[in-house]
């Protein structure tokens, strides 16, 4: 079987673009104003159409939900409210018909508390086998918990049960985390992994990769409360201090988790030519500690999540993107590319229309694997919510101190002129805005110049120009005479990219043909080109 697009010789992810679909925001079948399995099958020629290699899913799987599935019941099944594992296969076939790869969520930070491992430690003594599973430890002798750690979603990481012991959790209280120094867990991740690979799927996206280990579990931090702003990305703080502070996390990036991912490759690798892949969702400092992650016999892939917060501004891109592609180079492994998922503010919102256009052009020329998070490609804006619509626990774990992530599940519209815009026949589970009319799928299809169209014509004019095409030669750049916040340009193969990130238009003495523009109209004289300001273009040799 061939699935694989716009190849040369590489294994499919290499360069492979990657549609993130939020299942809950995609489409909702029946009506019950819940995105679903079903829903995602029918619009799988939408995804096919959009140029994209690959979809991935954000979890399906038993959850109550608590953390938008991220909190996992049963990791060997589809939750009523998605559908079934029927439905799970009918959508992997019909994937793989259109030639689009399937990647899922594999969550092995923590279990759901509904989970029945943790339901019988709960009715287990302590230090007994059904607790080993997870971290439960006795209460300090005067009563506190095992250690000071904080949530990642806000409060203690600890919850105490109702003989006294504490269990450990970094998210939310209804997320234990699991003990992998316990072989049985290891060994239920790899009954996991072959069961969904069994089903057919490709690759798999890893949740929080860094932190399956912990270390010093018995011993407090010295700054419990700077390390938890130092893990937010809202938080502006110093640099120096933020990074002295994430590069000893007892709980992030430990050395022992590495050993757990050079086993899944044995797993991965003993499927031969079907080219499993894995991405590793690990936020590690320094960035150097990355590269040990997509090791020849590790992982395929670690998000680079530089873009998701990075300003608009040449020298810090120049400086990022370098250095992805340099570190990834030194264990000859690709960078990926993101501008929004599903845990951060949508790039339109964060960066502006116009920018995040450019920016999108401008990374899709990138080498590496470029990820687009659904929504993306209508431009959409993290949706404008009410404190009562959202569901976040970290909204509500901080008492609305962090408004949370709901902003960028909104649902999608997809069609008509009222809201929600062919997503369900219900009522969504977060309100669709009428202001989005103008970006449903249907009103974009129709407008040769709008945001859906630009990222076909972008993925399309990829797959046959840039993929496989190696490495790219700065031509403009903070190092080579480009302006703060002036232009970066660079050449790869026969394209030659340039970004204007500046307010005013640009003229360059590039020769050859535009094939490509995120905004405006191309002027120039002489055979010079006045770039549009705030946009990307690709010129062919
Ligand atoms: C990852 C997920 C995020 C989730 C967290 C806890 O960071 O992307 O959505 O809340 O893990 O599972
Ligand atoms: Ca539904």
């Amino acid at each position: 079987m061939n699935y694989i697009r716009g190849m040369k010789s590489a294994p499919w992810w290499k360069e492979a673009v990657i549609y993130q679909i939020y299942p809950r925001s995609f489409y909702d079948s029946n009506g019950d104003g819940e995105g679903d399995l079903p829903g995602i099958t029918s619009h799988l020629e939408y995804v096919q159409k959009l140029g994209v290699d690959a979809i991935w899913l954000s979890p399906f799987y038993t959850s109550p939900n608590k953390d938008g599935g991220y909190d996992v019941a049963n990791p060997r099944d589809v939750d009523p409210r998605f559908g079934n594992l029927a439905d799970a296969k009918a959508l992997i076939v019909r994937a793989h018909e259109l030639g689009l790869r399937v990647i899922v969520d594999i969550v092995p930070n923590h279990f759901s508390d509904q989970h029945e491992w943790f339901q019988a430690a709960l009715k287990s003594s302590r230090g007994s086998d059904e607790r080993n599973c997870f971290h439960f430890y006795d209460a300090k002798p005067d009563g506190r918990p095992p250690n000071n750690w904080i949530s990642l979603f806000g409060g203690p990481s600890w919850t105490q049960v109702e003989d006294g012991q504490f269990y450990l959790h970094l998210f939310d209280s209804s997320q234990p985390d699991l003990n992998w120094e316990n072989p049985e867990v290891n060994a239920d991740f790899e009954t996991t992994l072959r069961f969904w690979l069994d089903l057919g799927i490709d690759g798999f996206r890893i949740d929080v990769a860094h932190g399956l280990v912990k270390e010093n579990i018995h011993a407090d931090h010295p700054d419990p409360a700077g390390l938890s702003l130092a893990l937010r990305l809202d938080v502006e703080m110093d640099t120096q201090i933020r990074h002295a502070l994430l590069e000893t996390v007892p709980y992030f990036d430990r050395q022992g988790v590495h050993e757990i991912y050079r086993k899944w490759r044995k797993l991965f690798d003993s499927y031969g030519d079907r080219d499993v892949m894995a991405v590793a969702e690990a936020w590690v400092h320094p960035p150097v500690n990355a590269t040990r992650y997509v090791r020849a016999d590790e992982l395929h892939q670690i998000f680079n999540f530089d873009l998701l917060t990075a300003p608009f501004e040449s020298a810090f891109l120049f400086d990022v993107i370098n250095r992805s592609i340099e570190l990834n180079a030194t264990v000859n492994a690709l960078p990926t590319w993101a501008l929004s998922n599903h845990d951060s503010p949508r790039v339109a919102s964060r960066i502006g229309d116009a920018e995040s256009r450019a920016l999108a052009l401008f990374v899709f020329a990138l080498p590496g694997s470029a990820y687009v998070f659904a929504g993306q490609e209508l431009g959409l804006p993290d949706g404008p919510l009410q404190d009562s619509d959202r569901e976040d626990p970290s909204f509500i774990r901080s008492q609305g101190a962090i408004k949370g992530r709901d902003g960028a599940r909104v649902p999608l519209p997809w069609s008509g002129d009222t809201t929600p815009f062919g997503f369900s026949s219900g009522k969504p589970w977060l309100p669709i805005d009428q202001s989005w009319q103008s970006m449903s799928v249907g009103n974009q299809n129709i407008d040769a110049k709008s945001v859906l169209n630009l990222y076909r014509s972008a993925l399309s004019l990829r797959a046959l120009h840039l993929t496989g095409e190696g490495e790219i030669t700065w031509l403009q750049s903070p190092l080579h005479g480009a302006k703060p916040d002036g232009l970066l340009t660079f050449k790869r193969g026969e394209i030659t990219v340039v970004m204007n990130l500046s307010q005013q238009p640009h003229e360059v003495d590039i020769a050859g043909q535009v094939i490509l523009l995120s905004a405006g109209v191309l002027d120039g004289r002489n055979g010079k080109k006045l770039i549009p300001a705030c946009s990307t273009v690709w010129i062919h040799d």
